[in-house]
């Protein structure tokens, strides 16, 4: 699709065929001289960059991402290194004496599942997971085990990290929550993957993701879109998140400002947003749309497996895809295999880069490959599993 654009990632690893889109994405060529920007400006402007990075590069980003996923208004957008301190900050909504009790999906990311798993284990949360299987119902169990209990907070991805699979219920789900629960959505997996509209939800929930992925940006460019209205006052809680109280002496209440600045941290390394900006200007340039770059990515995926079923390799049939073909899917293929570990080094070892989750083998598709390079990968594969 636009392999040309990606000619710096593609220099720098001569003859590697990489199919890990869903995980460390190819940052395109535009990101460059961003990157170089904000060496640049903290070289001239010294402290003084925090004025552009505040006046121009956060609005811009906020409004990319606004726009991308149809949210009303662009400073409800808050940023973070990563959707960890998002996962600490929306905990520490919580009033600390009481145990939150919390429904999610046995498939989050651990970025999620470690705190969560942790905040149990010290007695702090009570946490009900609903397994997947059978997928077909998932949307339907997930509300009715919302619809089941008093939950403070109601925590599920949008695209499962391992398997791909897409809730579709979204707005079923968001608004079958308890009034008074937390509802948040990780939508690391979807966000420039898949097209989003959280028009219909943005003010009930919120929403994270970051650039690490799809977006192309890398790392230090996460968000939580926060909905309009909310006057939540997280404990834990940064310097940035009162900006404009900061002169106003200690006396009341910590005060918070009224949009997303609220769920702040503090200082932290702005050429993540400086490439996610370059990122998303160029595909807006290019015409690259979220709906292309899912069709593009899609069209790949029922390529290779069509190629899977006339190479005839026992370990990686159809038939061990999770879930199976005709799920609603991402931009990745996960594969259920026994003895994953070492079937991953074998491939590796034909300068493949695809990745690994437990037993799944995690194969991404992205918009710098072309036809001719799944043929490629499908050629590779049958040398090394044969
Ligand atoms: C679903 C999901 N959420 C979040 C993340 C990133 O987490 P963090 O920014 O905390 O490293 C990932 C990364 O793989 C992910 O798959």
């Amino acid at each position: 699709m636009t392999k040309a654009h990606f000619s710096r990632f593609h220099g720098a690893n001569p003859g590697l065929l990489h199919f890990a889109a869903h995980s460390h994405h190819p940052w395109p060529d535009a990101t460059q001289a961003a990157h170089d920007r904000y060496w640049i400006d903290s070289a001239e402007a010294a402290d003084r960059k925090w004025v552009r990075i505040f006046a121009e590069t956060v609005p811009k980003a906020q409004g990319h991402v606004a726009r991308l996923l149809g949210l009303s208004q662009p400073r409800q957008v808050a940023f973070a290194p990563n959707t960890h301190e998002f996962v600490a900050r929306l905990y520490s909504c919580f009033e600390p004496r009481r145990r939150i009790r919390v429904l999610t999906s046995s498939h989050e990311f651990h970025s999620f599942r470690r705190q969560t798993r942790r905040l149990e284990e010290a007695g702090r949360v009570q946490v009900e997971e609903i397994a997947l299987d059978p997928w077909e119902t998932f949307g339907e169990r997930f509300v009715a085990a919302e619809r089941s209990s008093p939950w403070d907070l109601v925590w599920l991805s949008q695209v499962f990290f391992d398997s791909g699979f897409v809730v579709r219920d979204l707005e079923a789900i968001c608004y079958a929550a308890p009034p008074e629960a937390l509802v948040v959505i990780d939508g690391y997996h979807a966000f420039c993957a898949l097209p989003v509209d959280l028009s219909r939800v943005h003010r009930r929930a919120f929403y994270l993701a970051g650039g690490y992925k799809y977006a192309m940006s890398g790392e230090g460019a996460c968000f939580l879109a926060v909905p309009p209205g909310c006057t939540l006052r997280p404990m834990d809680t940064g310097w940035f998140a009162s900006f404009d109280a900061l002169e106003a002496g200690s006396a009341g209440p910590v005060p918070y400002a009224e949009d997303g600045m609220r769920f702040w941290g503090a200082t932290f390394d702005a050429s993540g947003l400086y490439r996610f900006n370059a990122a998303m200007d160029w595909l807006a340039s290019e015409g690259f749309t979220i709906d292309r770059i899912h069709a593009h990515a899609r069209a790949l995926q029922e390529r290779f497996l069509e190629g899977l079923a006339h190479a005839r390799l026992d370990m990686l049939t159809p038939g061990h895809l999770v879930p199976h073909r005709g799920a609603p899917r991402g931009n990745f293929l996960a594969f259920d295999v026994e003895g994953a570990e070492a079937l991953h080094e074998r491939i590796a070892g034909q300068s493949v880069k695809i990745d690994r989750r437990g037993r799944r083998l995690r194969f991404g598709f992205g918009i710098y490959h072309d036809a001719a390079d799944v043929d490629r990968l499908l050629v590779v594969l049958a040398r090394a599993l044969r």
